[in-house]
């Protein structure tokens, strides 16, 4: 049964179980958030998707917010934008003023929002966290903690896409911190550096370390490619600067993956321009390797590998009983 509500004056038909964020988004309402991602369970933890709901006290986060018959809401009335520029100005109380040398800069929703409410940087004397950079080994994720504000989807995203539970939140109050599992390193705590953190970041917290220094996301000429490593076909866009891939971003209408990949996909793109790389195929003849035409190198595998692959299909179908016969090349 479709659920009628009002958002800003505008009737609304939404699906039971929607939350307000959600119905408000599919009718082109723009609602501001920081922790929410669609990808992700909502949490409601940073309050910018506040909205005002007629007959309910206070104001309410519209991404944990289920719709229901009869609702009205407003979602830009003046004590809903002084709450949000109140949240975002106690954020930046908190957080380095750096953005002119941040990695994600003109990526970053902080920034965005802090831009779109225009809230200064603020005076704020007290107490600030001051956590080491870079302070964890990955050889592929560059923490930044200095940056978090604690939206846990870094949290999230490791839990409910990877499956591998790396983060967590240690302590509480101000001393509330994103920490990889029992406060150890994250390769300790069993991170497998899909690098989806790191994606899922909405600041400068978690960032890729291969692609550091090497351009700003707005530099960049996305392409869509698929990876060429296994046959599961995830897709992602390869970001291209100066004529060079520098970096690989989820592509999140990828069919097959959606934002998730593997540090294969994510980090092994190096190979592309590297010196060592063959664009030409070798034939060996005489001992010795020659360069060939693809029509002669592909017609020599066809012929030296063809039983081989037949008897490979035969005992994966027939033996070990699927028909799912790929293979996977190594980083
Ligand atoms: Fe709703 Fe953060 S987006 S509380």
């Amino acid at each position: 049964m479709p659920v009628n509500l009002i958002i800003n004056g505008k009737a609304i038909q939404a699906k039971d179980g929607m939350t307000v964020l959600d119905a408000a988004w599919a009718n082109g309402i723009n609602i501001p958030t920081l922790c929410h991602h669609p990808d992700l369970k909502p949490v409601g933890a940073c309050r910018m998707c506040v909205v005002e709901v007629e007959k309910m006290r206070g104001l309410i986060a519209s991404c944990t917010l289920p719709v229901s018959e009869g609702m009205i809401v407003q979602t830009d009335t003046p004590k809903v934008i002084e709450e949000r520029k109140f949240i975002l100005e106690m954020l930046l109380t908190d957080h380095p003023n750096d953005c002119m040398i941040c990695e994600a800069d003109g990526a970053c929703e902080l920034q965005n929002q802090v831009y779109e409410y225009q809230v200064p940087w603020t005076a704020h004397k007290g107490k600030r966290h001051s956590y080491p950079v870079d302070g964890d080994p990955n050889p592929f994720v560059f923490t930044d903690f200095n940056k978090c504000i604690l939206c846990t989807r870094c949290v999230r995203a490791c839990a409910e896409i990877q499956g591998r539970n790396v983060w967590g939140v240690a302590n509480r109050g101000f001393n509330d911190r994103i920490v990889a599992g029992a406060d150890v390193t994250m390769l300790e705590a069993g991170c497998e550096s899909c690098g989806a953190c790191a994606a899922y970041c909405p600041t400068g917290a978690l960032t890729d370390k291969t692609s550091r220094g090497k351009g700003r996301d707005y530099q960049m000429k996305k392409v869509t490619t698929t990876c060429t490593y296994c046959g599961v076909g995830c897709q992602f866009d390869l970001n291209v600067r100066n004529g060079k891939v520098v970096k690989v971003t989820s592509n999140r209408k990828a069919v097959v993956n959606g934002m998730a990949l593997c540090v294969k996909g994510r980090y092994g793109y190096e190979f592309i321009h590297h010196k060592d790389r063959l664009t030409k195929p070798l034939i060996k003849k005489d001992g010795a390797f020659v360069e060939a035409s693809w029509d002669e190198a592909l017609n020599l595998v066809a012929e030296k590998l063809g039983q081989s692959k037949c008897l490979i299909q035969k005992f994966a179908r027939t033996v070990m009983g699927t028909n799912n016969v790929d293979h996977c090349a190594r980083l």
